[in-house]
C-alpha cells in the first residue's frame, strides 16, 4: 500500500472516529468513550497528515512540524488541567478563534502561493483557477469572522467587556451592507484576483465578526458559542479544500452542522429566533433601564432559614452560576440528603442555560452524587412550583427572573424561565443585589415572599447544615416534627 493510500484509509477511519465521538457525547453514558472515540481519531489525523507531508519536505521541516505540535500540546494540556468548569466556554471562545485565524492564514497563504508560483507549482489546474480563487475569498471571509467573533466572545464571557449589546445605528443594515459587500467583492476577486480586495475582504470580515457578536447580550451568548463553534467547523472545511485535505472537509463540516444543529436547539429552548441571534441581534430592541433595583427587599440569616426547611413539606432548589462559582455542590447535595432523611421532599429545577455551559450543573450535581432521579429539568419541574413550600434559589438569577414573562421591554422578554416566585417561599442565596449574567435586574428579589440569604453559596449553605445540626441534637424529633408540619 503507497503512503497515499494509507493516508486516505487513515482519513476515513479518522472521520468515522469523529462520527462515533459525537454519536457518544450526545448522552451521559457514553460521553466518556466519545471522547476517546474522538482523542484517537485526531491522533490518527494528525500522524497521518504528517507522515504525508514527510514525503514532500525536508526532514528539517518535519522537525519544525513536530516541534510546533510539542509546543501547541504542552500548552493545552497546562491549560486543560487548569481551567475551572465556569470558565469553559472562554476557552472554547479561544480556540473557536485559533480556527478562524488558521482558516484566515490559509487563505492568504493560498492566494500568495499562486501569486508567486502561477498554478504551474500548485495542484490547481488553469480550468479551475476561478473556483480556487473563490474558495480563497470564501475561505477568508468566514474565518475572520469566526476570528474576530470568538474574541468578543471570549472577552464578554470573561467578563473582561460589558456583556450587554452594542446597539450602533442602523446596526442591521450594517450588517446587511457588510454581507452585500462581500457578494460584490467575491464576484469582482474571482474574475480579477489582487491584493487589494484580498485586505479588504479580510478588514470587512474582521469588522463583521467583530459587530455581530458585539451586538448580541449576554441572555444569548451560550447560542453565540454554539453559532462560532458552527461558525469555526465551516472555516474549517474552507480551508480543507485550500489544503486539498478531504479529512479537514469532513471534519469541518461535522462541526459546521452539529453546531449549527444545536444553536437550533438553543434558540427553541431560550425561544429565541434563530435568524435574528445569526444576524447579530436583529431585531431586537435596545435594552434601557432595566438595571435599577426595584424596591425593597428583606433579608434571611442562615438559621431561619434552617427552621423554614426543617418544617417544609416540600422543597426546590434551582441551581446556576453561583453554585458552581460558590463550588457549593458537595455541602448542596448533603443539604439534600439531610432533609430528606427528614421527610421532607427535595427536588432540583434545572434550566437549560444555567451556570456557563450545557448541561453544567447536572454535571456538577451528579459529582457531588445527588441521585438522578430528582433532578428535573425546567419542563418537567415548573408546574410543581406552585405546590411547594420552599425554593432554594442557589446563585441563579437570569434563570429565574420574572421580568423574562411579565415584562416584553426586559432584554431577556420571552426566555423560558423557572417560575420560582409562585412556591410559597423563596430563598435567594447571592452576595450582593447585583443582576446576572444578562446584566438585568430581577424583580424576584422584591417580592413578598422573597428573602435574600447573603454571602457565598457554600458557606450559607454549610451554615444551615450546621443549624440543622444544631437543631437535630437538641432533640427535635425529625419524625416528630414532620407530624406537627403535616399537621400545620
Ligand atoms: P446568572 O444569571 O449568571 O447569575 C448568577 C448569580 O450568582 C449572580 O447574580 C451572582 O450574584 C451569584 N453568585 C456569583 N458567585 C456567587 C457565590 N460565590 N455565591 C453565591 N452567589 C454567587 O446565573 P444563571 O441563573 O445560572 O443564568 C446563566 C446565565 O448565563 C444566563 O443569562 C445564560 O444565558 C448565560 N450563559 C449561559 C451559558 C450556558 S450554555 N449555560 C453560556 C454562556 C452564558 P452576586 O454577584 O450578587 O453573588
Amino acid at each position: 500500500m503507497t503512503s497515499v493510500t494509507a493516508s486516505h484509509a487513515a482519513d476515513l477511519v479518522a472521520a468515522l472516529l469523529f462520527i462515533l465521538s459525537l454519536a457518544g457525547l450526545s448522552q451521559h453514558r457514553t460521553s466518556r468513550a466519545g471522547v476517546v472515540y474522538g482523542i484517537a481519531g485526531m491522533a490518527l489525523a494528525l500522524v497521518a497528515t504528517v507522515v504525508v507531508a514527510a514525503q514532500s519536505i525536508t526532514a528539517g521541516v518535519v522537525a519544525l512540524i513536530v516541534l510546533a505540535m510539542a509546543f501547541g500540546a504542552a500548552i493545552g494540556l497546562w491549560r486543560a488541567r487548569r481551567v475551572e468548569m465556569t470558565q469553559m466556554p472562554e476557552l472554547i471562545a479561544v480556540l473557536h478563534s485559533f480556527v478562524g485565524l488558521a482558516a484566515v492564514l490559509v487563505g492568504w497563504n493560498s492566494y500568495l502561493e499562486v501569486e508567486s508560483h502561477g498554478t504551474a507549482q500548485t495542484r490547481i489546474g488553469a480550468d479551475l483557477l476561478g473556483i480556487h480563487h473563490a474558495e480563497v475569498f470564501i475561505g477568508v471571509f468566514i474565518g475572520a469572522v469566526t476570528f474576530t467573533g470568538s474574541i468578543v466572545a471570549f472577552l464578554k464571557l470573561s467578563a473582561r467587556i460589558d456583556s450587554r449589546p452594542l446597539i450602533l445605528p442602523g446596526k442591521n443594515a450594517l450588517n446587511l451592507g457588510a454581507l452585500g459587500a462581500f457578494a460584490v467583492l467575491t464576484a469582482w476577486f474571482t474574475i480579477s484576483p489582487n491584493l487589494s480586495l484580498m485586505i479588504a475582504v479580510t478588514v470587512l470580515a474582521l469588522a463583521l465578526g467583530w459587530h455581530l457578536v458585539a451586538s448580541i447580550g449576554g441572555g444569548d451568548m451560550p447560542v453565540v458559542v454554539s453559532m462560532l463553534n458552527s461558525y469555526s467547523g465551516w472555516a474549517a472545511a474552507a480551508a480543507g479544500f485550500l489544503l486539498d485535505n478531504n479529512l479537514l472537509i469532513v471534519t469541518g463540516a461535522l462541526v459546521g452542522s452539529s453546531g449549527a444543529y444545536l444553536s437550533y436547539i438553543m434558540c427553541k429552548a431560550m425561544n429565541r429566533s434563530f435568524i435574528s441571534v445569526i444576524a447579530g441581534g436583529f431585531g431586537i430592541a435596545a435594552p434601557a433601564g432595566h438595571e435599577e433595583e426595584q424596591g425593597e427587599h428583606r433579608e434571611v440569616r442562615a438559621v431561619e432559614a434552617a427552621e423554614l426547611l426543617a418544617q417544609a413539606r416540600s422543597v426546590i432548589i434551582t441551581p446556576g452560576y453561583g453554585m458552581a462559582v460558590a463550588q457549593a455542590q458537595h455541602p448542596v447535595a448533603e443539604l439534600t440528603r439531610q432533609l430528606r432523611e427528614r421527610g421532607v421532599e427535595v427536588r432540583f429545577g434545572v434550566h437549560p442555560v444555567a451556570g456557563r455551559l450545557p448541561g453544567h450543573m447536572n454535571v456538577l450535581l451528579a459529582e457531588a452524587k445527588v441521585p438522578y432521579d430528582i433532578v428535573l429539568e425546567m419542563d418537567e419541574i415548573n408546574d410543581d412550583l406552585a405546590d411547594t413550600s420552599v425554593v432554594l434559589v442557589i446563585g441563579a438569577n437570569d434563570t429565574v427572573n420574572p421580568a423574562a414573562t411579565e415584562d416584553p421591554g426586559s432584554p431577556i422578554a420571552g426566555m423560558p424561565v423557572l417560575r420560582v416566585w409562585e412556591a410559597e417561599q423563596v430563598i435567594v442565596f447571592k452576595r450582593s443585589m447585583a443582576s446576572g449574567y444578562a446584566g438585568v435586574q430581577n424583580p424576584l428579589f422584591f417580592r413578598e415572599n422573597s428573602s435574600m440569604l447573603f454571602g457565598d453559596a457554600k458557606q450559607s449553605v454549610e451554615e444551615i447544615l450546621h443549624a440543622l445540626s444544631t437543631d437535630s441534637r437538641r432533640g427535635a424529633a425529625p419524625a416528630a416534627r414532620q407530624a406537627t408540619v403535616a399537621g400545620h
